[in-house]
């Protein structure tokens, strides 16, 4: 099994104390032997970015939230991929669904940030999951497929860099799971990451093996360890919860104790 990812998307909170005290932690007990990634808000990038590399902690990763696709120029509050890159960064989260509904990103706009990130020698997150009016009635596999199709081009030329070897996790954030403190049950989860499997074999069968396929929405301490047991969950992608040390901790080395 590839080994797992856990990242930790801040969304528009956090500070600095929150990822002393996330990464003192884990200097202290170790990382478990799973990646840790961290994604606060923008201006905290380069900070974090320092301690991490000064606490030498095995597979902790820093990324960004989101990135414009754009290489540079007069797009007054944005940040390009090479300028998450310079901050120190290997990461980039892509497609989040509250990017997708509050900020109007379209499926191709995402393939295009998945594409800049790989221009720019940032492994991408690329969120996709589907909305509970979809889920109830029955579109779950579709839309998935639908936000899939564009980044076709993108999985076809996945390569090295990044965690375990390939620039690309997919994350599957069903959106009534996030911040709702109901997630999606195991089994549910593991077919729908095995769609998305499926979809990036039939493009590159390589990075199939490779890339993890996340999973995200109410992941707590208390869930964690039964959707890390599900064959194909190859890690999270936490919101709430990775705003407590202690839980983000927990989750990390509950989930996948040796
Ligand atoms: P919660 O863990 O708060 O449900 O958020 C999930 C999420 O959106 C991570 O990107």
């Amino acid at each position: 099994m590839t080994r797992p990812l856990i990242a930790a998307n801040w969304k528009m909170n956090g500070d600095l104390a929150l990822a002393e005290a996330v990464i003192a932690g884990l200097a202290e007990g170790g990382g478990g032997g799973v990646d840790v990634l961290l994604c606060p808000p923008f201006v905290y990038l380069r900070e974090v970015a320092r301690m991490a590399r000064q606490a030498k902690v095995d597979g902790l990763m820093v990324g960004a939230q989101n990135l414009d696709y754009h290489a540079h120029g007069a797009f007054t509050g944005e940040v390009s991929a090479a300028m998450v890159a310079d901050a120190g960064c290997e990461y980039v989260i892509v497609g989040h669904s509250e990017r997708r509904a509050l900020f109007g990103e379209s499926d191709d706009d995402v393939a295009r940030k998945a594409q800049a990130a790989r221009g720019a020698g940032l492994a991408a997150v690329v969120c996709v999951g589907e909305t509970f009016a979809e889920r109830e009635a029955g579109r779950t596999e579709a839309v998935v497929e639908s936000q899939l199709a564009p980044l076709a081009g993108f999985f076809a030329g996945g390569g090295g860099g990044g965690g375990d070897g390939c620039d690309f996790a997919v994350a599957y954030e069903p959106v009534w799971a996030i911040g709702s403190g109901q997630s999606a049950t195991p089994g549910d989860a593991r077919a729908v990451h095995e769609l998305i499997r499926r979809r990036i074999a039939a493009r590159n069968p390589a990075a199939a093996n490779r890339a993890r396929v996340i999973y995200g929405g109410s992941v707590k301490p208390g869930n964690a360890a039964g959707l890390f047991a599900e064959p194909g969950i190859d890690g999270a992608l936490v919101g709430g919860a990775s705003l407590a040390a202690r839980d983000f901790l927990s989750i990390i080395r509950g989930g996948y104790a040796d």
